[in-house]
């Protein structure tokens, strides 16, 4: 234990869509994506709003928080799908942004998984040098990957960062434990093809290899089961009971998905942290964000363990217990 949440932050883009502004789009409607999803609105980038972008703002208010500074900085990872450029990596060009000039940086890419990922990969770092400070974040600007053309999955998406800053504190704070999972085999049923080099571009680009394409039901049944038995497989290996968790921090994908989890798992809806009807799935961003929030509305105090699970393309999922 001991690798702490020092500081988190969020960026979303100012621009916000609403159900009926999609309604003009392709032919879905208000009560189909509300009953259907829990999404309301969601919000979309435009220019200035690039992936990194989202990331670097984000970035910025998690380091406030923590009160350090960019330069005390030893490693940043952005989990992302949907960076500026294949290369150089998002991380890179956040890096450049903020002025973390003593960090290295690279990007990692589990889908909707990927801060889940990203913050094991920085608690291993801080574990075999506690004297490391580690920025995770997940940003997305997903419009850039989207068919606006396809009802089953143009609804779904938003844009959006959150981030949080990673140190090691003395006591019983910090990071308890992960199970992280994969299959491959799976792929075909939520994937993207390719991405040309810059969203700016792919914002107007008609090829379908850019985008996301889904089975949506299929993914909604394997991602229920499968984070359900993250969770449990997670509590077993920590040996915590279920009671003991103050809040659950889900991947904000659809309500439904978090309904079902919930009903299963038999906890309590008032210990879900749910913020999907605002944002929309925001892949790897979603959790962070959704802690952001969590944070500054005082949702999370002192002691409390928290539980973070998602599910996401690959298929990637997992989950990860926190003290705060
Ligand atoms: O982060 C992980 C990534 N992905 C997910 O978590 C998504 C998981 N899947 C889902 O959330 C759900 O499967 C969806 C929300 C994507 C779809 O909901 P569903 O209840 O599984 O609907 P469906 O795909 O079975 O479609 C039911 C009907 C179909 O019409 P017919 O064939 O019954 O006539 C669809 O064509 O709804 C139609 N439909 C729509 N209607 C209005 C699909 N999209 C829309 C739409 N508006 N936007």
């Amino acid at each position: 234990m001991g690798t702490a949440i020092l500081g988190t932050g969020s960026y979303l883009p100012e621009r916000v869509v609403s159900n009926q502004d999609l309604e003009k789009i392709v032919d879905t409607s208000d009560e189909w994506i509300r009953t259907r999803t829990g999404i309301s609105t969601r919000c979309i980038g435009g220019k200035g709003d690039e992936t990194y972008l989202l990331a670097a703002r984000a970035a910025v208010k998690a380091l406030q928080m923590a009160e350090l500074s960019a330069t005390e900085i030893d490693l940043i990872i952005v989990a992302t799908i949907s960076s500026h450029m294949l290369m150089p990596s998002c991380a890179c060009f956040v890096q450049k942004e903020i002025g973390a000039d003593r960090a290295f940086a690279f990007d990692i890419n589990a889908a909707c998984s990927g801060f889940v990922y990203a913050l094991d990969l920085a608690d291993k770092y801080i574990q075999a040098d506690p004297s490391k400070k580690i920025l995770v974040i997940g940003a997305e600007t997903l419009s850039s990957r989207t068919n606006w053309e396809d009802r089953n999955t143009c609804i779904l998406f938003g844009d959006g960062a959150g981030a949080v800053v990673l140190g090691h504190v003395e006591g019983s704070r910090g990071v308890i434990g992960a199970k992280l999972f994969s299959d491959g085999k799976l792929w075909s049923l939520l994937h993207m093809h390719t991405a040309a080099s810059c969203n700016s571009e792919l914002l107007q680009a008609a090829s379908p290899g850019v985008h996301i394409v889904m089975e949506g039901r299929e993914v909604f049944k394997y991602a229920v089961k499968a984070m359900e038995e993250a969770v449990l497989a997670l509590l077993e290996q920590e040996q915590i009971a279920l009671d003991a968790i103050r809040l659950v921090i889900p991947h904000q994908a659809n309500i439904r998905i978090l309904n079902k989890l919930v009903e299963r798992l038999g906890i309590g809806t008032e210990k879900v942290f749910i913020n999907v009807q605002k944002y929309g799935n925001t892949s790897a961003a979603s959790i962070p964000i959704a802690l952001d929030e969590a944070n500054r509305e005082s949702r999370v105090q002192a002691g409390d363990i928290i539980l973070f699970c998602s599910f996401g393309g690959g298929f990637t999922w997992g989950a990860t217990l926190v003290r705060w």
